[in-house]
């Protein structure tokens, strides 16, 4: 009903413009309960696997950064579907973690339950609670988002993230590999993330300027590089599942290897820039791009002028640490999908062919 959706068009829409309470009620839902146990376990685990999939799995990729850099504990994601079917290799001092925000999820299910079987101490993210992996893992943490109604997932990817790298700095924190400096920088900058996610928010008019230019295309590339290379994936999921536009991520080192071919005057590259220590690479990534004639959408740090050189369009969003970035980089994707998807009359809230959760194998 239009009650539920609070004056917004559809479910998708209102659930983006929730962000910032919810980034800002997974910080403080997180932070009311830290679970002791679970660090002293971490503290000597010498390995991570994450497990999930589709909008997850992406949450899972960034996550992988964060713990390596912060926690220092090696990172494998998997789909959990892939998961469940390898020869992994689990000893006592491996920890193998599920995302989901149903908790329902049933590749996620059987994956932890198998692994827990073979010895794994397990550990759930969801956002459901009570949900059947909650009850079903060892540990469990949660993004505090309340229902999340439309069946592209966006404001539970945000708080996945937020819980991730507060996970991270957490588990850091224990194994002393990183500083108490380095946790509270991090820690006071992510207070501000749901100010500077609420300033993305403000640009949805030129966001769905800019979806009308581009709405037509039949394919769309989206690139990125280290921790912001996830957020490429995520971008291109969220408009191939609400607009059926054909679109790939990848990492923009490897588009030599093959999509490069693909590049002509007709097809738009979104890439995804931020002003962080790989500013430079990704320029010039984005320079081959141009080359080819490319139609380029930058997502860029605000006060960036040399990227309009270089760009068709750009996107600006705030600046923020190196780290913290994807948080703020994934929101104008989320706009612009939902916008062309709108835009070609397609019904966002409920896609053809997909389901919110996917309780079969
Ligand atoms: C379905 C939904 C996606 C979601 C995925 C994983 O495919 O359409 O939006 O990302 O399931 O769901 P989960 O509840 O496990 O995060």
């Amino acid at each position: 009903s239009v009650a539920e959706k609070a004056g917004y068009k559809h479910f998708m829409q209102k659930e983006i413009h929730e962000q910032p309470r919810t980034i800002g009620d997974t910080i403080t839902g997180f932070l009311s309960s830290k679970d002791e146990d679970l660090y002293r376990m971490i503290k000597d685990t010498d390995k991570l696997y994450i497990i999930a999939c589709g909008t997850s799995y992406h949450a899972a990729l960034v996550g992988k950064f964060w713990i390596e850099k912060f926690a220092r504990i090696p990172v494998e994601v998997d789909y959990a579907s892939e998961y469940r079917y390898r020869d992994r290799i689990i000893d006592k001092k491996t920890v193998v973690m599920g995302i989901s925000q149903s908790g329902e999820t049933a590749d996620t299910r059987f994956a932890l339950l198998d692994a827990k079987n073979e010895g794994a101490k397990t550990l759930s993210l969801v956002n459901v609670v009570g949900s059947s992996l909650s009850r079903e893992t060892d540990f469990v943490l949660y993004t505090y988002c309340g229902p999340e109604i439309g069946v592209a997932a966006t404001k539970t990817f945000t708080a996945q993230l937020v819980a991730l790298l507060l996970f991270a700095l957490e588990a850091g924190l224990g194994r002393k590999t990183i500083t108490k400096d380095d946790y509270e920088k991090i820690h006071n900058e992510l207070l501000h993330i749901p100010s500077k996610v609420e300033e993305i928010l403000k640009k949805d008019d030129e966001i769905k300027d800019l979806a009308h230019r581009y709405m037509n295309a039949s394919d769309f590339l989206f690139l990125g590089r280290n921790i912001n290379y996830p957020i490429a994936l995520e971008g291109a999921l969220k408009l191939k599942e609400i607009s059926y536009i054909h679109a790939e991520g990848y990492p923009a080192g490897e588009m030599k290897h093959g999509p490069i071919a693909l590049i002509d005057e007709k097809l738009p590259v979104v890439c995804v820039i931020p002003n962080d220590r790989y500013y430079e690479k990704m320029f010039s990534n984005i320079q081959e791009v141009k080359a080819r004639k490319g139609k380029v959408i930058s997502v860029a740090t605000e006060g960036d002028k040399q990227i309009e050189n270089v760009s068709d369009e750009v996107i600006y969003i705030p600046e923020t640490l190196d780290p913290l970035y994807p948080i703020l980089t994934v929101i104008p994707l989320q706009q612009l999908s939902y916008h062309i998807a709108t835009l070609l009359g397609k019904d966002v809230d409920q896609p053809r062919n997909l389901a919110k959760t996917v309780t079969v194998e």
